[in-house]
Formats: structure tokens, sequence, C-alpha cells
């Protein structure tokens, strides 16, 4: 890994725009199951049975169920070391922006700025008729929309059949399109559109995930290894 990590160190101080594209892979040292991984949220479930809007308007205690299990799930749950690194990286003028599929908001936590959500965050909870906002208790108790009355309250997650976030996605998309290193930390790349982006860059591409997804040809660098451990290298090669 050291290499690799070295190469890595080697292309950061050469780039002049740097993005980080990052999946559930980065959340996970933070307590927080991945999807596709041994113990994955989708690992015995399938997730057109419960993460889509038809669920929300068909099943709905299912729906809050599993969702009111997630939010509550991330009570106390803080960003790991790996996240402070990339929020002083962009302090430092390294990084220039974040482009998460993550919802539990620990990038933005641990000090980054220009944090692009393409999934949404799970605890702006909204109306899903007006889109008035709500707090997370309103949903945890099942209430209906006090503003509108006429529907019920649901997270400010992206569900299977959405489009995404066009501020944020049109945002990503701008600062891959001209960045000349992405960084993919975390993820499976299984999800569309998020999985076009390493696709869409001219930069040099990283990817540092725990297993190799195949993806030849995509990535010009890979570090197989966990997120905060190759992190934290990266980090003391670049203060070394
Ligand atoms: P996945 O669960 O599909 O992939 C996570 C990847 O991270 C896997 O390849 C893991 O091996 C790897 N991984 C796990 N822990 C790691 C660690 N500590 N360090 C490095 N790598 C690690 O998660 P995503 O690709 O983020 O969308 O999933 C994409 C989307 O699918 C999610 O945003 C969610 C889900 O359905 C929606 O709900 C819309």
């Amino acid at each position: 890994m050291k290499n690799e990590v070295m190469e890595l160190a080697r292309l950061l101080k050469s780039s002049k725009h740097v993005v980080v594209l990052t999946g559930a892979g980065m959340d996970t040292e933070s307590n927080i199951p991945d999807f596709r991984g041994k113990e994955g949220w989708w690992k015995n479930r399938d997730p057109r049975t419960v993460a889509t809007i038809d669920t929300f308007h068909e099943n709905h205690s299912l729906f809050h169920q599993f969702y009111s299990m997630r939010l509550k799930m991330l009570e106390g749950i803080k960003p790991h070391r790996g996240h402070f690194i990339l929020a002083e990286l962009e302090n430092k003028g390294m990084v220039q922006s974040i482009a998460t599929q993550n919802v539990a908001g620990l990038h933005t936590m641990a000090g980054s700025r220009q944090v692009y959500e393409l999934h949404g965050n799970i605890r702006n909870i909204r109306c899903n008729n007006c889109k008035h906002g709500a707090g997370v208790e309103n949903f945890l108790e099942k209430e209906t929309c006090q503003f509108c009355g006429k529907d019920a309250l649901r997270p400010g997650v992206v569900l299977f059949g959405e489009m995404l976030p066009s501020e944020a996605w049109d945002g990503a998309l701008r600062d891959i399109e001209k960045c000349d290193l992405l960084m993919v930390i975390g993820t499976s790349l299984e999800v569309y559109p998020v999985n076009q982006l390493p696709m869409l860059t001219k930069g040099k591409t990283v990817l540092i995930n725990m297993e190799d997804r195949g993806s030849e040809g995509l990535f010009d660098l890979k570090i197989i290894g966990k997120a905060r451990e190759v992190l934290e290298e990266l980090h003391n090669t670049l203060e070394g």
C-alpha cells in the first residue's frame, strides 16, 4: 500500500483541482453499515421493496420502520479521522470539493465546506407533498405535515427511481469534468447515475476501496485498503 499512497501524494501535490467522490465505505469506520458489503443494508433486503416512493405510499409502515431504524442508528455517530483529513486537505487548498452518495452528513460534520450530497441528507425531513421542512422527531412520531396537512413526512434522501437533487448533481458534474484528479473512496459504483461520474473526468482517477471492484481501465491507480487507514497514511506521507 505504501508505494501506491506515495503515488497518490505525488498526484495530489501536482494537481490544481481535486475532487473526492465517496460512498458508504467512507462511513463504515464510523459504524454506519454499507449497502452491499457483508453486513450491508441490502444484504437481506431488496432495495426496491423499501427505498422507493411506491413503498412510501403503498407500504408506509415498512418505509417508516426502515428509515426510523436508520435515523435512530445515527444518534451519537461521529466522523472518523479520514473525514477530518479530507476537510484538512480542503482547508489547505489541496481538495476543492467532495461529492458524496452518503446521507448522514459526516463530511460536513468534519468541517468540509464544498460538499455535494448527491443522494440527499437523511436528517432533512420534509413533507412529501409541499416539501415544507420538519424535524426528525416529527418523522419518528409518524406525523403528517403540519403545514399542508396532506401528506406524510419523509427523509430528504433520493429513493430509487427519483431524480438526484439538481444543484448537487450539476455542481459535482461541473467540478468532476474540470478536475485533474478524482479520488473515489468506498463505493461499489453500482448505482446510476453516480457510477458514470468517474468516466466523465479528463483527470487522473484513483480508487480507494476495501475490495477491488474490477472496473478495468477506469482507474489510473487503485489502493486496496480501508478508507481511514489509507487517508491516515496519505496524511503522514504529505506531512513527512
Ligand atoms: P456499497 O455498499 O454498494 O459499496 C460500498 C463499497 O465500499 C464496497 O465496495 C465495500 O467493499 C467498500 N468498503 C466498505 N467499507 C470500507 C472501508 N472502510 N474502506 C474502504 N472501502 C470500504 O455503497 P455505495 O456504493 O455507496 O443509494 O452505494 C451506492 C448507493 O446504493 C447508496 O448511496 C444507496 C444504495 O442503494 C440510495 O439509497 C439511493
